[in-house]
């Protein structure tokens, strides 16, 4: 049987939610002080509590990090009452599940309680899912994606909008699902909008849906996202590229709770969690008055920032071992590895398409592998190009000759090992889609004779029989 635990100073309150709970087949422990509460968690009490924010002898609001530590698992069920509302969000983003307004305690309690009850018993597992993985699907060991598995265990038991900041590729949609799958709203449904790829026009009819005939073209009644993630999660991609009147008709479904479609005069109930995503400063954007900051505030009540793959190349290797795995099974291969040279050059490569560009060129390499391990031959040009391309940059920076290729970017060091991938490739690709462009034949020649001469321009120039006047406009790209 689930317990719960009602801390409230108020008799009343006390009595009613005790009583309403234990028609619901619940076990009740009722506390009436901080002081009491702590006790009984202290006995090892194990269950839902619902926490009063007004106490006497210690605030609510000071008790619920006391809670958060010593029963980090009793999820904390948060009453406000009137005027409470900044601090309830406030306790949402110190881990609380939840909060209830006593004005609809009657009925949103029931549903509140089974939900954070529900995380406490079978949703356990979801915890760590294996030591490579936050969660199922998601690859990851890096100390910075550790860090972002904590906010999302804080954000799964919890039904407060979540923000999801990142480069694009870093995996943005797939946080977003994993945070619906394994929350209390799995069993609803998981609808995305891309906010960028639809017209402003179109848009407020797409969120919010319309009745026949609200506009030119409305030819039937038309469900909108929010009706369609009725129950479920909404995930508003790309939010930064919302219109001002759009954002402004959205923080007032947020306040409201409820919207009407277009058109229409019924009241609907917007009963979706919401989750956006975006790849821009939505601060700055803020700052720059692009982006409301109520919305911005409203949506970021949990914020996750998913770090750039160059910001994390711990997790390279494992990804890479991943997505070989998968592609293959996707291709009905067996492929056992993947020869030491070509993961070098996958590991010290900056990836600025992030994961989505890393899961790209393995799909190509397990496609266009003869044997059961993949190698260098077989990585897509334009891969290596863009490969010999920051090889090049780093060559130009003109660090000391020394310090290349001991710092996190290697510099000159690794450009034969580049060189020679590149002439493989172009040997084993065969002569039509791999044969190398005039261009890029003249870059190789450049580079090398940049290492040859240590970085040196006056000598590599020489060595090239041209000026040095000429060797700068071809290394500036313009030649
Ligand atoms: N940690 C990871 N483990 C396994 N697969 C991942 C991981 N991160 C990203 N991926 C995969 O990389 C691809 C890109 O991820 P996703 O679409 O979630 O990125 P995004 O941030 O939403 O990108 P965009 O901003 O371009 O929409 C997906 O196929 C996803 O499954
Ligand atoms: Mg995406």
């Amino acid at each position: 049987m689930s317990s719960v635990l009602v801390v409230d100073d108020d008799a009343t309150t006390r009595l009613l939610v005790g009583r309403r709970l234990e028609a619901a087949g619940f076990e009740v422990a009722l506390a009436s002080t901080g002081a009491q509460a702590l006790e009984v968690v202290r006995e090892g009490f194990n269950g839902v509590i619902v926490l009063d924010l007004m106490l006497p002898d210690r605030d609510g609001r000071q008790l619920l990090p006391i809670l958060r530590e010593r029963c980090p698992d009793n999820p904390v069920i948060i009453l406000t009452g009137h005027g409470t509302a900044d601090a309830a969000l406030d306790s949402l983003r110190e881990g609380a599940f939840d909060f209830l307004d006593k004005a609809t305690l009657a009925e949103r309690l029931l549903p509140t309680v089974k939900r954070a009850s529900e995380t406490t018993s079978g949703a356990q597992g979801s915890g760590e899912a294996g030591p490579d993985l936050i969660l199922e699907g998601i690859v990851a060991r890096s100390p910075e994606m550790r860090a972002v598995s904590r906010s999302l265990q804080n954000a799964l038991n919890s039904r407060v909008p979540v923000m999801i900041r990142g480069e694009s590729g870093t995996g943005k949609e797939l946080i977003a699902k994993a945070i619906h799958d394994h929350g209390p709203r799995r069993d609803g449904p998981f609808v995305a909008i891309n906010c960028a790829a639809i017209p402003e026009s179109l848009l407020e009819a797409e969120l919010f849906g319309h009745e026949r005939g609200a506009f030119t073209g409305a030819v039937g009644r038309k469900r909108g996202r929010f009706e369609l993630a009725r129950g479920g999660t909404l995930m508003l991609d790309e939010i930064g590229e919302m219109e001002p009147r759009i954002q402004a008709k959205l923080l007032r479904v947020l306040q409201n709770g409820e919207f009407q479609r277009l058109g229409g005069t019924e009241t609907l109930i917007a009963d979706v969690r919401i989750i956006s995503a975006t790849h821009r400063d939505l601060e700055a954007e803020v700052e720059a008055g692009r982006f409301r900051e109520d919305l911005y505030y409203r949506m970021a009540v949990f914020s996750i920032h998913l770090p750039a793959l160059r910001e994390r190349t711990g997790d390279i290797a494992l990804l890479v071992d991943h997505f070989l795995q998968d592609s293959a099974r996707r291709e009905g291969r067996v492929i056992e590895g993947i020869d030491p040279l070509a993961r070098e050059l996958l590991e010290s490569y900056s990836f600025p398409g992030n994961v989505r560009e890393l899961q790209n060129v393995l799909a190509y390499a397990v496609v266009s592998a003869r044997g059961p391990t993949v190698s260098v031959s077989d990585l897509p040009v334009a891969f290596l190009r863009a490969v010999t391309m920051e090889r090049h940059r780093a060559v130009r920076v003109d660090q000391p000759p020394v310090e290349l290729g001991t710092g996190m970017a290697p510099g000159a060091a690794l450009a034969p090992l580049v060189e020679a991938a590149l002439e493989v490739a172009t040997e084993v690709g065969g002569a039509d889609e791999v044969f190398p462009t005039l261009a890029e034949v003249e870059g190789r020649h450049i580079a090398q004779a940049l290492e040859r001469a240590e970085g040196n321009k006056a000598r590599a120039a020489r060595m090239l029989g041209i000026s040095r006047a000429t060797l700068y406009r071809k290394l500036a790209g313009d030649a």
